[in-house]
């Protein structure tokens, strides 16, 4: 049977999908120009999955692995995750999540963990068909008076 997905393919963010990813996270909410995308693919550890169909950039997902002293063993964290508004609903978003999942596996993860505004009820929806489960409440505070720093972006 033909993958729904039709062949998307899951790779590494290169530098030259800056533009693609910029309109990405513009699209979950996050305006940055290509510019300070270029600077942070460059400078943070955070790993940059893209996903792409017929040579376009059409989701993005990013993924840390994160050593807590209280745990055996790492933990896999998904933070930005999105496919661009027409991609979506064709395997996409599966196929960079189970993408993540085996690369966690291979970095020692025994979880995968994610957390997702109390808004975005259709991606509640989405991970639970992954086979995630709700178990926490996020708590957020700003601190304030922090400045961008030039290292920042
Ligand atoms: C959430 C998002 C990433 C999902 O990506 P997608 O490519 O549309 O999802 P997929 O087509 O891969 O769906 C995977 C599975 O989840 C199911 N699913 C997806 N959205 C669903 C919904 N709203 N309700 C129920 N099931 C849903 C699909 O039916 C599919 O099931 P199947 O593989 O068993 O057939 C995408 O909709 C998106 O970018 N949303 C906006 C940004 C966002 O909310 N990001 C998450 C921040 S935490």
């Amino acid at each position: 049977m033909k993958p729904k997905n039709g062949g998307v393919k899951i790779r590494n963010a290169m530098a030259s999908d800056a533009p693609a990813v910029s309109a990405l996270l513009k699209e979950l909410g996050f305006p940055s120009t290509s510019r300070e995308v270029t600077a942070r693919l460059k400078a943070m550890r955070t790993s940059t999955l893209v996903a792409v169909r017929e040579n376009q950039v059409v989701g993005l997902l990013t993924t840390d692995v994160m050593k807590v002293l209280h745990r055996p063993t790492a933990i896999g964290r998904l933070s930005a995750l999105v496919v661009s508004q027409k991609q979506r609903g064709k395997g996409v978003g599966r196929a960079l999540v189970e993408a993540a999942e085996q690369r966690f596996k291979k970095k020692g993860c025994a979880l995968v963990e994610v957390t997702s505004n109390l808004r975005l009820e259709d991606a509640h929806s989405f991970f639970k068909r992954l086979g995630y489960e709700a178990t926490s409440l996020r708590f957020k505070k700003q601190l304030h008076g922090v400045q961008h720093r030039a290292t920042d972006i």
